[in-house]
């Protein structure tokens, strides 16, 4: 295992009616900027809520509205024009990832003098921020008790990811009823994200029994209830599971002493940034093209992925010789894949969700490849081009 220090200073406010405790926000200042996306808060009535707290608390409120999903730089830099121009002295982000994320940049654009866009280029350049507090209403991206923020400039065709200390949140309400209106496709996208991330850290050579064991556990929570999610949107026990999901899956704790660069989320992140499709879809329909790829990229991986097709999956078989192993792993990918198209009735291929042709297939691989070198088996750019064609 390799040495590692964790530290996050958020802290949790999980169940019914948490939102009460979003009156802490008074000690950080009496001006927040308010960041949301295309109004689903206020038809579900999770706005009111919001600003009850704030009112009855002093706080007075700015709002950044229409955060898109796959938040664009654009946004990001209305709320920092707003926060400078206001003197705000905290962010609250109400709803899934692309709120969160919005807010963090916000917030560290408020205390920057240049242009925000530097700060998603350059994670060094954030060197002070504005705290930030969420209220979460989507299960996906664990932006809720991280250091990440993830931005697009899709005038350009770019989507990175950011990072920094500063951006762990100070309070995250987790309440799991504001998720009961997630609509079917974002339930299962999210669902899909969460075991993404999940995957990204479990599939190692690190000998991390425990982080292992965690992950396998949120495997299976999400296996269990997110199909109960999408029946019943509002089972209190499916969502409160995929809420703690959710967080764990990539709050650092599962990476913990085994970190190695991650995969399918840059082979996605240009999906993304080229097309606009959902993050969590575009890692389903990845995913288990990929597992096919490390496998036959580095046949040690086989071992990985028969472990987690008998850990997580129930799979038997033999696990002593190669032929065995090989046809357990096979198995677990099968597995994943119907999975994520039958049982969470996301799209199998590229076409579905609108892609139809090849066209950037080489410069997004370009990319994508280019953050790989310290992945669990490192792709080049035309290892990738054949990822995305085998799913095409
Ligand atoms: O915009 P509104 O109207 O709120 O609707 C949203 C949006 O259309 C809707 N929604 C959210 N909560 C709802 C709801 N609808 C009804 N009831 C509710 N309670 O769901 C749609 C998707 O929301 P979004 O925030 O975009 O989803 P998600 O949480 O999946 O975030 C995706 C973004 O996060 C990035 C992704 O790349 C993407 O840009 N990621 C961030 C990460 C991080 N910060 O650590 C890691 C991830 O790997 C990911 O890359
Ligand atoms: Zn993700």
């Amino acid at each position: 295992m390799q040495n590692f220090e964790w530290n996050i200073p958020t802290v949790i406010e999980f169940g019914k009616g948490a939102i009460e405790k979003l009156s802490a926000m008074a000690e950080s200042g009496s001006k927040a900027l308010l960041v949301y996306g295309g109004g689903s808060i206020k038809r579900t009535g999770i706005y009111d809520d919001v600003m009850k707290v704030m009112n009855e608390n002093g706080i007075t409120v700015f709002e950044l509205s229409g955060v898109e999903p796959n938040p664009r730089i654009q946004t990001v830099r209305k709320g920092v024009d707003l926060c400078k121009a206001e003197g705000i002295d905290m962010v609250l982000a109400v709803g899934g990832g692309s709120s969160i994320d919005c807010a963090k940049v916000v917030a560290a654009g408020a205390c920057y003098d240049g242009d925000a866009w530097d700060l998603v280029l350059d994670a060094s350049k954030i060197t002070k921020c504005l705290p930030v507090y969420t209220v979460l209403t989507m299960s996906a991206t664990g932006s809720e008790m991280n250091k990440n923020a993830v931005i697009s400039d899709l005038t350009k065709n770019e989507k990175w990811g950011t990072h920094s200390p500063l951006f762990k949140p100070r309070m995250s309400i987790l309440d799991p009823t504001y998720t009961f209106s997630v609509p079917k496709k974002h339930t299962a996208a999210g669902t899909a994200d969460i075991m993404s991330h999940t995957f990204e850290n479990y599939f190692n050579f690190e000998d991390a029994a425990l982080q292992k064991t965690f992950a396998e556990g949120i495997l299976k929570t999400c296996i269990k209830y997110g199909p109960i999610a999408i029946e019943e949107p509002d089972n209190y026990e499916a969502r409160a599971n995929l809420m703690w999901a959710s967080t764990n899956a990539i709050n650092g704790l599962i990476g913990l002493g085994s970190s190695c660069g991650w995969s399918v989320h840059p082979i996605e992140h240009e999906l993304s940034a080229f097309y606009d499709i959902t993050h969590g879809e575009g890692l389903a329909i990845l995913t288990p093209a990929w597992m096919e790829a490390i496998m036959k990229k580095d046949p040690r991986t086989i071992t990985n992925i028969a472990v987690y097709g008998q850990n997580v999956w129930n799979l038997t078989g033999n696990m002593d010789t190669e032929e065995g192993r090989l046809t357990i792993a096979q198995r677990a990918v099968e597995k994943t894949r119907e999975f994520f198209v039958n049982s969470l009735g996301i799209p199998g291929s590229l076409h579905e969700v609108g892609i139809e042709d090849e066209e950037h297939f080489e410069k997004m691989a370009e990319k994508a490849s280019a953050q790989l070198g310290g992945a669990f088996v490192p792709l080049s750019k035309d290892e990738v081009v054949e990822i995305y064609r085998a799913v095409k």
